[in-house]
């Protein structure tokens, strides 16, 4: 039986994570995302996702170095860096500037330290380019600072602030890891030919770019930049739902109760309520909204999704809209990479048919 995009085919065992859409829970290697982010740094359950266990102080510390110390780009990075044209989006930056990293090393099978590597250099690829465009000095990486902190750092030049800095950091560890999503299946299929893992995670990269897949919140900025200016937020968002409008950063195709990364998220700004006013904005839109959509939408179980809190960060944060999808690309790189670990330790090749229709 033919299954379009191959909906419902289980094409892999996996140990990495588990997204269980009825129950509204996602599980990283035996463990809750909420007990994760509520703990862990984004390095502890990096750790976890790609050598199976939270990291002993000391291992801790050994990774520590390890991680942060891959972080400068090599020569030939820099220099296809500056030969690439201004008008390239951020993505396909990523992907021809990774793809220059591809020398005789990267061979069959993928290793752990290429994907710790690979992973640790993203952001210093994003940061460069985006302040080479600005026409600012390029910042080297500080070894000193967290990945997110230095991510943060190396973007706008100063020192971030401690609750921006949590508050990217777990979204950046909900966002490390989804099952077999579109671009974690392209990486695992090009794994599958013994392949390097530069090509894998090209191959990955190239597919988080398009649209249906690498969904920034943008469009909930948008709603959250609207109702900034309205009286009567409950009343404005109901009026949208009877014009048969979707609320942007409601709803999920997957998880059909609440969208566990979204409660996470929720439950790290919660936190710092006071502290910023888009996290507070987005905290009392989405009590209107809930009502709103009870009313109007009864038993249709509407709850906030991962991207609605994402954007309250991104805006809290200062991010760039260009560089959403890269901060997303960012975290993922440790699912696709230990994914693609994965696939090494047990391979068969990726083969299915067509079914032919033509002449
Ligand atoms: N606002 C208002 N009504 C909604 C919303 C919403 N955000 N989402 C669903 N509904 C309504 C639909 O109009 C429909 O009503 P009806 O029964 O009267 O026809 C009912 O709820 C069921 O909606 P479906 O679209 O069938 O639900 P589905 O599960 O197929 O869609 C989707 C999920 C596409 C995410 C949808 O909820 C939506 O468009 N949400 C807004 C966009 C958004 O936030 N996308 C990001 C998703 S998270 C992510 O991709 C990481």
């Amino acid at each position: 039986m033919m299954k379009p995009g191959l909906k419902g085919v289980i094409a892999a065992e996996t140990k990495i994570g588990e997204v269980d859409g009825l129950n509204g829970r996602l599980v990283y290697r035996g463990y809750e995302i909420r007990e994760l982010t509520k703990e862990r740094t984004f390095e502890e359950v990096a750790y976890l996702l790609w050598y199976g266990k939270i990291p002993e102080p000391e291992e801790l510390l050994q990774f520590h170095r390890l991680f942060h110390q891959s972080r400068q780009l090599t020569p030939v990075m820099m220099n296809v860096l500056d030969a690439l044209p201004d008008n390239m989006d951020m993505m396909s930056v990523l992907r021809t500037v990774l793809s220059a990293e591809g020398d005789s090393t990267y061979g069959w099978k993928p290793t752990l330290d290429q994907a710790v590597s690979l992973t640790a250099k993203i952001p210093t690829i994003i940061a460069s380019r985006k302040n080479t465009l600005e026409g600012r000095p390029l910042i080297d990486p500080d070894n000193n600072l967290s990945h997110v902190e230095n991510y943060l750092y190396m973007l706008h030049g100063s020192l971030p602030k401690a609750e921006h800095v949590r508050a990217l950091e777990t979204y950046m560890i909900l966002t490390m890891e989804h099952g077999m999503n579109a671009s974690t299946f392209s990486a695992r299929v090009t794994a599958s030919t013994e392949s390097d893992l530069v090509s894998a995670i090209c191959a990955a990269i190239g597919t988080m770019k398009g649209p249906l897949h690498g969904g920034a919140p943008s469009e909930v900025i948008a709603l959250l930049d609207e109702v900034k200016q309205e009286q009567n937020v409950r009343s404005f968002l109901s009026q949208k739902i009877l014009a048969g409008e979707k609320l942007m950063g409601f709803g999920h195709r997957v998880y059909k109760t609440h969208d566990p990364r979204a409660l996470a998220l929720k439950e790290k700004l919660m936190e710092q309520e006071g502290k910023d006013e888009w996290l507070d904005l987005a905290l009392s839109v989405e009590v209107a909204a809930i009502a709103a959509l009870e009313e109007h939408k009864p038993g249709r179980a509407l709850y906030t999704n991962v991207e609605f809190y994402a954007a309250a960060i991104m805006k809290a944060i200062e991010l760039d809209p260009s560089l959403f999808t890269p901060t997303f690309t960012a975290s993922r790189m440790v699912g696709w990479t230990a994914h693609v670990l994965e696939q090494a330790e047990n391979n068969t090749i990726f083969r299915p048919l067509s079914r032919y229709i033509g002449k």
